[in-house]
């Protein structure tokens, strides 16, 4: 795609554009490089874009009423793609992202409260503490420092889930995820016995992946918590898995085994702090490109919080950091791809999409598509102001997805990143490192392929030096 901007914008990272004609061995290999790099200017405007892997025939449906249909409509004749369920499985198990039917159903009930808007507010002094730390880190540094914003932006989101699922015990996983998830992104990509739903046993022969043993030493400690636990559930702590334990089914059918317990914990934990991360860092790389926003941004915080650290009851009043957050995600939808794969032969703007065809919803597309967004590839927050927001279709942006199985996790991600902005921002500057490569890649999440290497600037000394030398 072209990166095109108005004559004042700047240009912003897009990933390399696609070669006119590839063969399939190359197209294969761009696809697990880099999900994104598939698309040309064309894939932005279109409706729908019908392909074919040999035999297969793969639907990527790019039209807001289109999109309604899949994910709310007739979502019952929708399950998760075949493709997705092969990435995230060996890991994930069969945890609320990979279920499937009355499973989903039960598990989704009993998980429910624990995301409700009162246990987010819950989770906020934690959101804020893990911030204050990193702070307390970047404030022993020597000016001007740089660093890997998207490494600090994995290493604060995953303290965050990590205390908010396990309280106390958390900094002991933490550091045995860190490296986990990394090594599960960049080994577990789809390859063409995925995309030709070649049986998984098959597939497994042809071609292992090696994603066995990556979160062993994970499991071990996460079973050896839930053991503990189990033995003692009365002296435990309120966090998130003593919930997941305690939790029975509104409608009957009792509590979870200790494996679907097993299996929402590895769930949460990477599915609650890889996503977030990747949108604070974009958020970053974004403010960085437009000073204006930035300025406008700061200007908030100093009016809502005064240089105080923000609280959950601040996020209301703190809007336009929340529309930073949100343009943000509709440039750089950290959930790129959302997958699904018709039980039944459906019909969908005109085209025949037979049960069982790979259908793809992508954000990535969605969110740029000119006939939806004037100026699509402009940073803009203003678009989410609340009147032009409600001025769009409703299944124009949907960074969370949409339907029964939208995020459950979008109310703690959204407090979590406008609390971590608004923390960070009131203390610090960051500007891009001169020379450092941007470039968008789709994994399963949307990375910055080489990191965010940002030199950070500490606003007060800053203006304390602005006054000195007035
Ligand atoms: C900016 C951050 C986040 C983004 C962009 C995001 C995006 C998404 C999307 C698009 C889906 C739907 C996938 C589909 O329909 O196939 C989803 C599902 C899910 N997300 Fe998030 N997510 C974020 C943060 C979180 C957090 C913080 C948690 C947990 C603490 C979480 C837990 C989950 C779970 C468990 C599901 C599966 C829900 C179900 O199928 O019932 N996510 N997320």
């Amino acid at each position: 795609m072209s990166a095109i901007g108005s004559s004042k914008a700047p240009i912003l990272a897009a990933p390399p554009r696609p070669q006119a004609r590839t063969s399939l061995r190359q197209s294969l290999r761009a696809m697990r490089e880099n999900a994104l790099a598939a698309h040309d200017e064309e894939n932005f405007k279109a409706d729908i874009i019908v392909q074919r892997i040999l035999w297969r025939r793969m639907f990527i449906i790019n039209e807001p009423n289109a999109i309604r249909h899949v994910l709310l409509d007739n979502a019952a004749n929708y399950t998760k793609s075949e493709v997705g369920r092969r990435l995230l499985e060996p890991g994930l198990g069969r945890g609320l992202l990979t279920s499937e039917g009355e499973t989903w159903r039960r598990h989704r009930r009993i998980m429910a409260p624990s995301f409700d808007p009162r246990s987010v507010a819950g989770y906020a002094p934690i959101m804020t503490a893990v911030t204050e730390e990193l702070l307390a880190q970047w404030d022993a540094l020597s000016e001007p420092h740089e660093t890997d914003v998207a490494a600090a932006m994995m290493h604060a989101t995953l303290h965050i889930i990590s205390r908010a699922m396990f309280s106390s015990d958390s900094d002991e996983i933490v550091d045995t995820v860190e490296s986990g998830v990394n090594t599960y992104q960049n080994t577990v990509r789809p390859g063409l016995l995925d995309l030709l739903h070649v049986p998984l046993w098959l597939t497994r022969i042809i071609a292992p992946q090696p994603t066995h043993g990556i979160f062993d030493e994970f499991d071990k400690k996460v079973d050896r918590l839930l053991t503990e636990r189990g033995c003692k559930p009365d002296a435990e702590p309120k966090d998130l898995l003593a919930r997941l334990i305690a939790a029975r089914d509104s409608e009957g059918g009792g509590a979870m085994t200790a494996q679907e317990v097993r299996d929402q914990v590895v769930t949460i934990f990477m599915a609650g702090h890889e996503t977030t991360s990747q949108a604070l860092s974009w958020t970053w790389y974004l403010l960085a490109q437009h000073p204006a926003v930035e300025r406008k941004l700061h200007d908030e915080l100093a009016a809502v919080l005064g240089g105080r650290t923000p609280r959950y009851d601040d996020i209301g009043n703190l809007r336009y950091a929340r529309m930073v957050i949100e343009e943000s995600m509709r440039l750089y939808p950290p959930a790129h791809t959302i997958g699904r794969q018709p039980v039944a032969a459906d019909e969908v703007l005109g085209h025949r999409i037979p049960a069982g065809a790979e259908v793809l919803i992508m954000p990535w597309l969605l969110h740029r598509k000119p006939s939806l967004w004037e100026n699509p590839e402009c940073f803009e927050p203003e678009r989410f102001e609340a009147e032009r927001a409600a001025a769009r279709p409703r299944f124009a942006y949907i960074p969370f997805g949409a339907g029964p199985r939208i995020c459950i996790g979008a109310a703690f991600a959204l407090t979590e990143a406008v609390l971590i902005l608004a923390t960070i921002a009131q203390r610090y500057r960051l500007r891009l490192k001169p020379g450092h490569p941007v470039e968008p890649q789709g994994l399963i999440t949307l990375r910055p392929r080489y990191g965010m290497q940002m030199i950070l600037e500490h606003r007060q000394v800053r203006s304390r030096q602005v006054r000195r030398m007035g």
